[in-house]
């Protein structure tokens, strides 16, 4: 069978537009929204704005850039949630529209699903494709989960953050060192340069397989707020230790709950997946665990990480191999359990 989709996504601050035929990604375009750099954090508000600016031109784009015409498409797919609810109206808003008007179906996704789903998209790249059941650690802005993922229409969360996310630990602390949103790249890609055993935070003892992050970024506003005190440029001239140490203690943290759900679970396909699952010291803690573990793990190509429209497209194509198509009376939901 031969299946072209368009996946649209608009959960947050980024619009994109890909066409997908089968698993095979055609385009995939991005446009994110600088505005929200200079308020620290993404505002509601000139999200839905930038995304009702961006969506036509990103779907023109995807569209051109795969070749096809609207008129070749088989469905629209989109992101239904979670996330900021003016952001995905405008998106929800477009592929109702788009449906109707070219008289195929609509397929609501689940932008969490998404997120792993995206390790069974390919491209020039031979990619190896996870064999279910698996484990993901799916870590976004917004989320932190371990889920066991049985089928591509049965994914179980087994863990979660009871507070914030491991991306906010990311970006909170940033903005702590006065560093610009969003900071998980610029901790990164800083972190490369500094000692990560420099400063030590303390880990949270949560219970079985949930995560909790708050308590690290409380401590390390304390730190910092004694530091500055005895020394006003103590940020800048720690910049690289730091964001080494705060990077080593996040990556610790996560990966010491994904041991034990492997220990629990018994299953050694591990994926990651989410805007965090780009860090490199993740990956490369990952990739140690493979080998001192015995995990086969999974790594997705570094543009479906963070928020795209191919992995959209791609949670549409197996819904619209089961015929599960949603109504044009559908509503975004903010909330994963909402639903
Ligand atoms: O999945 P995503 O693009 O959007 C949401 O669904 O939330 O994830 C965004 C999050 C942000 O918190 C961002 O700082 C973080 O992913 N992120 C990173 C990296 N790239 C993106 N965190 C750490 N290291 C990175 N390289
Ligand atoms: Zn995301």
């Amino acid at each position: 069978m031969s299946v072209y989709i368009l996946g649209i996504e608009s959960s947050c601050d980024d619009t994109s537009a890909a066409v997908i035929h089968n698993t095979r990604v055609l385009s995939n375009i991005i446009a994110n929204q600088r505005v929200h750099e200079k308020y620290g954090g993404v505002v509601p508000e000139l999200a839905s704005r930038a995304h009702q600016q961006n969506i036509i031109p990103v779907i023109d784009t995807a569209l051109k850039e795969a070749k096809i015409s609207k008129n070749n498409l088989h469905a629209i797919a989109f992101t239904r949630g979670p996330g900021l609810l003016g952001s995905l109206l405008v998106g929800t808003s477009f592929a109702k529209a788009m449906s109707l008007s070219l008289g195929i179906p609509l397929i609501e996704t689940d932008h969490m699903h998404a997120h792993i789903l995206a390790h069974f998209l390919t491209d020039e790249e031979e990619r190896p494709v996870p064999r279910f059941p698996f484990l993901c650690l799916t870590v976004s802005g917004g989320h932190t989960q371990i889920v066991v993922v049985k089928a591509h229409d049965d994914l179980k969360i087994i863990g979660k953050t009871i507070d914030d996310a491991a991306g906010e630990a990311f970006d909170k602390s940033a903005k702590i060192m006065g560093l610009p949103y969003p900071g998980g790249p610029l901790i990164d890609k800083l972190a490369k340069e500094g000692k990560p055993d420099a400063f030590s935070f303390p880990e949270p003892r949560i219970p079985d397989l949930d995560y909790s992050f708050s308590g690290l970024k409380t401590s390390i506003l304390y730190f910092l707020r004694d530091q500055l005190k005895q020394n006003p440029d103590f940020i800048e001239q720690n910049k690289v230790d730091l964001c080494a140490s705060i990077q080593s203690t996040i990556i610790s943290i996560l990966m010491k709950k994904l041991e034990l759900a492997v220990q629990q679970t018994g299953i050694k396909e591990v994926a990651i997946a989410g805007g965090v699952s780009a860090n490199s010291g993740l990956r490369h803690a990952m990739m140690e665990a493979a080998e001192k573990l015995g995990w086969k793990v999974f790594l997705p190509k570094l543009s479906y990480s963070t928020d795209n429209a191919a992995m959209i497209a791609m949670a549409g194509y197996f819904k619209y191999l089961d015929g599960d198509f949603a109504s044009q009376k559908i509503a975004p939901y903010a909330r994963q359990s909402s639903r």
